[in-house]
């Protein structure tokens, strides 16, 4: 990894850290946000040894880096080494931004904020008063929850293979669920297959059911006509939960929104200047699809 860039030597430094990383789009988004907003950035890919995360976060820090993304599988330690976070980072347990300052290491976890403006803003679907089925209770979905609460739908049903994540991360999130007057339960999956008469406006499928090729984890009848069905993955691997989804007559869409948004409040938090992000999202999935074709 390069900490500077040759045209823009004076650019501030930043990267997105994990293992594996090759796949991330996030450097291309980056730059996308620092030529449309005309913001100094340097945004790399920093493939960072399993053993070896804190040190790499203290060293670009001391070289001059201004903030990180953080991915799979380094969000809780980022959240641990922080010296200061947000109370979305507590609620989750895991952070996907840092900024460096003087002061410290400032830990924020912007994946919620970017699934709900992509499905507020984006998608066009209002999520107050709604009610909302979010499949799966690992990192991914402990990431969203709070934010969802936020938007103050009717109810959000959490379902899970393993029923006590599901249980733990309600309970975690259960005083938010209080203050914003929002029904959060844990339901059985046992129980929604037996009960048909449970449906919900908004489906998010946190889980990673499909990278294991195993099917969706939730019967058909939890869908209503014309609700959204949200895959927090994109690419190959949300393709069938999408599949699933509109052979029900739902709206199907996959997280590259979420991506793109994600990254917009991380760039915001770190340059105070809100990029363009559904223009970047309209340019990153005619790449996408551009390669695909390939
Ligand atoms: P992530 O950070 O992507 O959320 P994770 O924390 O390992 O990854 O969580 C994976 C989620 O997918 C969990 O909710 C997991 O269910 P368990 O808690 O029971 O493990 C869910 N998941 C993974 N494989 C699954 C499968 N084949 N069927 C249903 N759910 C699955």
């Amino acid at each position: 990894m390069t900490m500077t860039n040759p045209e823009h030597p004076s650019a501030d430094p930043y990267c997105v850290m994990g293992n594996p990383v090759a796949h991330s789009r996030s450097p291309w988004i980056h730059a996308r946000f620092a030529e449309l907003t005309g913001q100094p950035v340097h945004y790399e890919r920093a493939l960072v040894p399993l053993d070896g995360f804190a040190e790499f976060v203290r060293d670009f820090a001391a070289r001059g880096g201004k903030g990180c993304n953080v991915t799979v599988p380094f969000k809780l330690q980022a959240a641990e080494l922080s010296t200061s976070a947000s109370e979305r980072v507590r609620l989750a347990g895991a952070a996907n931004t840092l900024a460096f300052s003087a002061s410290g290491i400032h830990a924020d976890n912007t994946d919620g904020l970017g699934i709900v403006a992509d499905i507020t803003r984006n998608a066009g679907v209002q999520i107050t008063g709604r009610d909302v089925l979010l499949l799966g209770a690992g990192g991914a979905a402990a990431g969203a929850l709070g934010s969802l609460i936020e938007q103050k739908p009717r109810r959000i049903a959490v379902v899970n293979r393993t029923h006590a994540k599901a249980v733990a991360l309600v309970d975690q999130h259960a005083a938010l669920a209080t203050l914003h007057k929002v029904e959060l339960i844990a339901l059985d999956k046992q129980g929604l297959e037996a009960d048909l008469t449970q449906n919900f406006d908004i489906v998010i499928n946190a889980t990673a059911s499909s990278l294991a090729g195993a099917e969706v984890p939730a019967p058909a009848s939890v869908l209503r006509s014309g609700s959204l069905a949200y895959d927090m993955m994109y690419g190959p691997a949300a393709q069938p939960f999408l599949d699933w989804a509109s052979s029900y007559g739902a709206i199907a869409r996959d997280g590259l929104g979420m991506l793109v948004e994600q990254a917009a409040e991380s760039f915001a938090l770190w340059r105070g200047v809100r990029p363009p992000s559904a223009q970047v999202l309209s340019e990153l999935r005619a790449l996408l699809q551009a390669e695909a074709a390939r």
